[in-house]
């Protein structure tokens, strides 16, 4: 089957989460970025033909529209806007330029932002190698972007290209990462260079440490995070799975971010989608699984507070939140209803600044020593 063959563009519940979630991560991130840069770059590696079979648009058109309609694009007047999508297959190629030109002409009003919008026709290994030789040359680094680096497998998104392009400080990345190939494929014969690009390591480094059959996906999922971590230089590294009806992971998105307030806003969007079709967004705590519901079962993180901590005083409501935040599935809006619940009951102890609540740098929490 080829990349521009009907089947591969019928659109299902994962892809839809996919497009949800860069939607609603775009639309925190464009005027987060902008308040303190004059350019930025959406690059979309793998950007695919614009359209699904049934007339729903792709990442290109997300990501555009996410800045065009959004309700503050006034207050990014100052900013340079560069849309840069790299696809590979000429079929597709030609689709997508037929969907921008259209969407171009249509969003044309003269007023606004300058934004920039460019198509190469080329691989994602080749157009990024070739860019990272002439910042090189010019001893420059890439201006703030956001990568989505989308393939159908898992062959030319280089580990040591994404660290060249987007190590620097400004620039972030979420990659689909698509463990069920990664996986089955591993161990072929024939897949060695493929998985050494990809992972920035040997395969048999990559499998080392591997526990189990069962554990797999999860290893290669971890091998992935950490690689990101160290090679790819990103200091805030988190992934989710995207799982359907059967329990079995589709894929997982991995963010890669220089700034906690990244990994804020990804968890935002991440709790926000709604893939339906029995599909869902999970995260594990400490092998726990917690499944991103409207309604969460929030006890892990509850657990998670008496453990980590126990026996301290005073602890500010903001250091609760980050740990939230940054080490767990859960996201700030899961941590004022624990606290209360546990206050009511008597286990914790809170100082405050204020008459009630948990504001913002007014309020210490006391923990009891762990239990027993
Ligand atoms: C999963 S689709 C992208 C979907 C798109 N991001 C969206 O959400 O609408 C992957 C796309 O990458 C293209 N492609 C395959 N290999 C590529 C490569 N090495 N570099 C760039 N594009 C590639 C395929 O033709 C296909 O259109």
């Amino acid at each position: 089957m080829n990349d521009a063959s009907p089947a591969k563009w019928a659109i299902d519940p994962h892809t839809r989460a996919k497009h949800q979630i860069l939607d609603s991560y775009l639309k925190g991130w464009f005027p987060k970025l902008t308040s303190f840069q004059d350019k930025v770059i959406y690059l979309d590696g793998f950007a695919g033909r614009g359209r699904y079979t049934d007339g729903t648009e792709g990442s290109p058109l997300i990501a555009l529209r996410a800045l065009v309609g959004h309700q503050h694009l006034k207050r990014m007047d100052h900013c340079k806007f560069i849309f840069w999508f790299i696809e590979a297959n000429k079929e597709n190629e030609a689709a997508l330029r037929r969907e921008l030109e259209a969407f171009v002409e249509e969003h044309n009003t003269g007023s606004g932002p300058d934004i920039g919008v460019d198509l190469t026709h080329n691989t994602f290994e080749k157009t990024g190698r070739e860019l990272a030789k002439q910042l090189d040359e010019k001893g420059g680094k890439i201006a703030p972007t956001f990568a989505f680096i989308d393939p159908f497998g898992y062959t030319g998104l280089p580990m040591d290209l994404i660290k060249s392009l987007f190590g620097n400080s400004q620039s972030e990345v979420l990659v689909n990462f698509m463990v069920g190939f990664v996986q089955r494929f591993i161990e072929r014969e024939g897949q060695e260079a493929a998985i050494e690009s990809l992972f920035g390591l040997p395969v048999d480094q990559v499998m080392a440490g591997k526990l189990s059959d069962a554990k797999r996906v999860e290893h290669l999922r971890d091998v992935y995070m950490a690689q990101l971590k160290e090679v790819g230089g990103f200091e805030y590294v988190r992934s989710f799975a995207m799982t359907n009806h059967t329990g079995n992971v589709s894929y997982y998105l991995v963010h890669g971010t220089h700034h906690r307030e990244g990994v804020k806003l990804m968890k935002a969007a991440m709790w926000k989608a709604d893939p339906g079709g029995g599909s869902v967004f999970q995260d594990r705590l400490h092998g726990v699984e917690v499944l991103f519901d409207p309604a969460p079962d929030t006890e892990p993180l509850r657990a998670e507070f008496l453990s980590v901590f126990a026996g301290r005083s005073a602890v500010p409501i903001d250091e609760i939140e980050w740990h939230t935040i940054l080490e767990t599935p859960y996201r700030e809006t899961h941590v004022r209803p624990i606290l209360t619940a546990l206050e009511k009951s008597g286990v914790i102890t809170v100082r405050r600044n204020a008459t009630r609540g948990f504001p913002s740098g007014r309020a210490w929490v006391d923990f009891p020593n762990a239990s027993e």
